[in-house]
């Protein structure tokens, strides 16, 4: 559609966490569409492959017809611009995170000046949640009920038992 506003709202996603999805249904709201892009190579060793995240994504993002799912590589911009998007959507629970968003998004804006980042803050349940902590939580024992949807919970276990049992042997 013509002067459709598109925004990207990219992440690891190693998992989706109700955090994320905050910001994805306060995104639905305000844009045209939101592309939900997960980073293919993430260096940081992730827990779940890409078709596992994208598999929780799909399930907790049904729910919105203006959510499309995709997985991106290389350059940030250069996928937004293929895609159209003007926007590119980040959450920011804390003053911690600013610095490297600031940054994130300062060097986007010099790479691609047309490209403008929207930050989002998320409801104030979720402003300590990250998908980090959900897996160091899970790893100890800890519920993580109601910050992830059902299903992740369900992998979240599955994985992280899965890995204590590899352990034993
Ligand atoms: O979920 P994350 O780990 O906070 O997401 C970080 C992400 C994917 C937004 C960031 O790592 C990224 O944009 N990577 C793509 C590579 C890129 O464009 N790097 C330059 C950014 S200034």
């Amino acid at each position: 559609m013509d002067g459709e506003i598109v925004a990207i709202y990219p992440g690891s996603f190693d998992p989706v966490t109700n955090g994320h999805l905050d910001i994805i249904e306060r995104g639905t709201g305000i844009f045209d569409r939101v592309i939900v892009a997960v980073l293919v190579n993430v260096a940081k060793n992730p827990l779940f492959t890409l078709e596992e995240r994208l598999e929780m994504l799909r399930d907790a993002t049904s729910r919105w017809p203006n959510v499309v799912l995709d997985t991106f590589d290389g350059l940030l911009v250069s996928y937004a611009a293929e895609r159209q998007a003007r926007v590119i959507l980040r959450g920011i629970r804390a003053v911690t995170d600013f610095e490297y968003e600031f940054q994130m998004a300062s060097m986007n804006r010099r790479l691609a000046p047309d490209i403008e980042t929207v930050f989002m803050v998320p409801a104030e349940a979720y402003s300590y949640l990250s998908s980090s902590l959900v897996k160091e939580v899970v790893s100890l024992g800890g519920s993580v009920a109601g910050l992830v949807p059902s299903m992740v919970e369900q992998f979240l276990h599955v994985r992280i038992q899965r890995k204590d049992s590899g352990k034993q042997v």
